[in-house]
């Protein structure tokens, strides 16, 4: 099978393109750089540059390189930005899989993993989130991911085009120091930026009902994501059919746990500033994990410590 990455220079695009590649998969890679770097694209992947909504680029693609599977990352991602510009949302993730889609359509591409996200659960009121918790999203970015879900659903029953959604929690880390995050929007790099700054971390709220106070998430490492998606993609070569899954450690991790693990992997003194609570954060978002371990034998693998010395190192290349 030949796999289309679209999204492939990006973050997690380039750690899910160097999976595919090294378990012999053939991929090209769709980006239009708008944040994807070309060099992060593998040699070993053929590299076409564009829009997924570029519709007749999409199908040309697909027709040139004989590709039969779509793995779909290229996205707009920012909470924030999207409460600011949501037009620019609902066109590059909502009007962006459309138009892929019609392109797969038209070309008898029939499997599809989608990049969706925790973000579809908005303000979660459980201690582990499973699959059929009520999607309520706070933000045009969650909503532009839960209607790619419905989309995607439809195109299942209406054309037989299956799809696995993968659902990531929070993510972090790096398989190599060159595939870092370069973007400084997660209480990781943020922390990062703030110590190399010599300013002491900001925690955003430190009275939520939780054991310390602050929030707490589930990290997952980029790697972990990787694998979830070669997973999700031979179960659709095998002809299973389309499912939801959680991408998580079913572990939650508060914003203290993190500084004090950051602390101890830079060596930094990371006593924060406790601050505001930033508009919109839920206190507690963890995953529940049980059905694509039951339903695909996934489970994620590398623990938070792991995530922030990789994110370290890849952060210390890129500011020696
Ligand atoms: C984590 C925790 C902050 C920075 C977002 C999106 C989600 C997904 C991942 C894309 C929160 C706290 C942060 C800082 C802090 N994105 N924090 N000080 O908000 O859980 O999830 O990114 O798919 O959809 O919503 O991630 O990394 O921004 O924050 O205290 O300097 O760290 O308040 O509790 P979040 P985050």
């Amino acid at each position: 099978m030949t796999w289309l990455v679209t999204g492939g220079a990006g973050y997690i695009g380039a750690h899910v393109v160097r999976a595919l590649l090294q378990d012999g998969e053939p991929v090209v890679v769709l980006d239009d750089l708008s944040t994807g770097q070309s060099d992060r694209v593998d040699p070993a992947a053929a590299f076409v540059q564009g829009s997924v909504l570029d519709r007749g680029l999409v199908r040309k693609t697909l027709r040139e390189h004989g590709v039969t599977g779509v793995v779909h990352i290229a996205a707009k991602k920012q909470v924030g930005e999207s409460m600011a510009d949501p037009l620019l949302y609902y066109r590059e993730n909502v009007e962006g899989i459309v138009a892929l889609l019609e392109a797969c359509q038209a070309k008898g591409v029939d499997k599809v993993v989608f990049s969706s996200s925790a973000a579809t659960y908005g303000l979660p009121d459980v201690e582990l989130v499973d699959e059929d918790t009520p999607g309520v999203p706070l933000s045009p970015y969650g909503e532009s991911k839960l209607i790619g879900e419905w989309v995607l659903r439809h195109c299942e029953r209406a054309y037989g085009m299956r799809s696995m959604l993968l659902r990531y929690f929070n993510v972090a880390g790096a398989a190599t120091p060159e595939l870092g995050d370069t973007g400084v929007f997660n209480l990781i790099p943020m922390v990062f930026e703030r110590l190399e700054a010599g300013e002491r971390p900001r925690v955003f709220g430190g009275d939520y009902p939780t054991p310390d106070g602050t929030c707490i998430r589930d990290y997952v490492h980029v790697a972990d994501i990787a694998d979830a998606h070669l997973v999700a993609a031979r179960a659709l070569e095998d002809g299973r059919p389309g499912a939801t899954y959680n991408i998580g450690r079913g572990e939650g991790s508060s914003v203290l746990d993190v500084l004090r693990v950051v602390g101890e992997v830079t060596g930094r003194d990371t006593t924060p500033d406790i601050v505001e609570r930033r508009a919109g954060d839920p206190a507690r978002v963890v995953a529940k994990v049980d059905r694509i371990r039951e339903g695909l034998g996934f489970s994620a693998q590398h623990d938070l410590r792991s995530m922030v010395e990789s994110a370290w190192a890849g952060w210390q290349q890129r500011h020696p």
